[in-house]
């Protein structure tokens, strides 16, 4: 297998985890918490997540970044809106830093005071965080698919 193979399959089998490990806590254990304001089985969940969605993740800027290395060897075109692969990366890059600032303040701020009765609070970290998450995914594929070329 070569390089560019390897970091697209370590890619894929990161956002599958990063991808899928957010829709089934906003749209299954999210749900559920709410209406039983239970807000241990969110902290179990997301304890038991931790272990595999942060690696994931860190593979995901690792990998992503090799990646835009290929695509566009000089990172000052990185944010050029006007070239399409510039484009999707820094879409990309405003997407991570979106997800990174959620992610900090939900696990600064909102879990350490998480409550069976503000559970509202870490619902309004969790939605976002998921559909940045989907968009990623689909900006990932627009390299491909061309939607945002
Ligand atoms: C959780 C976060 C992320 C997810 C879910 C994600 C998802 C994806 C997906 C599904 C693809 C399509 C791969 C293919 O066509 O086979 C892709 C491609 C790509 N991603 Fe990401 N990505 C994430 C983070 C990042 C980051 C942080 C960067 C860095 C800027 C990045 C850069 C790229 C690049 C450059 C490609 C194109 C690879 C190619 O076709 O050569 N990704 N991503």
């Amino acid at each position: 297998m070569n390089l560019y193979g390897l970091l697209i399959v370590l890619h894929l089998l990161g956002a599958s985890v990063w991808v899928g490990g957010h829709l089934v806590l906003a749209c299954s254990v999210l749900p559920k918490a709410l209406r039983t304001r239970d807000a241990d089985a969110v902290r179990r969940y997301e304890e038991g997540y931790e272990r595999v969605g942060i690696p994931a993740l860190i593979v995901q800027v690792f990998t992503g970044i090799w990646l835009s290395y290929m695509k566009l060897p000089d990172p000052s075109m990185w944010f050029d809106f006007s070239n399409p692969v510039g484009r999707l990366i820094g879409i990309k890059l405003i997407l991570l830093a979106a997800t990174i600032g959620l992610a900090l303040d939900a696990r600064l701020r909102i879990i350490p005071k998480l409550k069976n009765d503000n559970l509202v609070s870490l619902a309004w970290h969790i939605v976002p965080v998921t559909l940045v998450a989907v968009l990623f995914l689909v900006v990932g594929a627009s390299f491909r698919i061309g939607w945002l070329y």
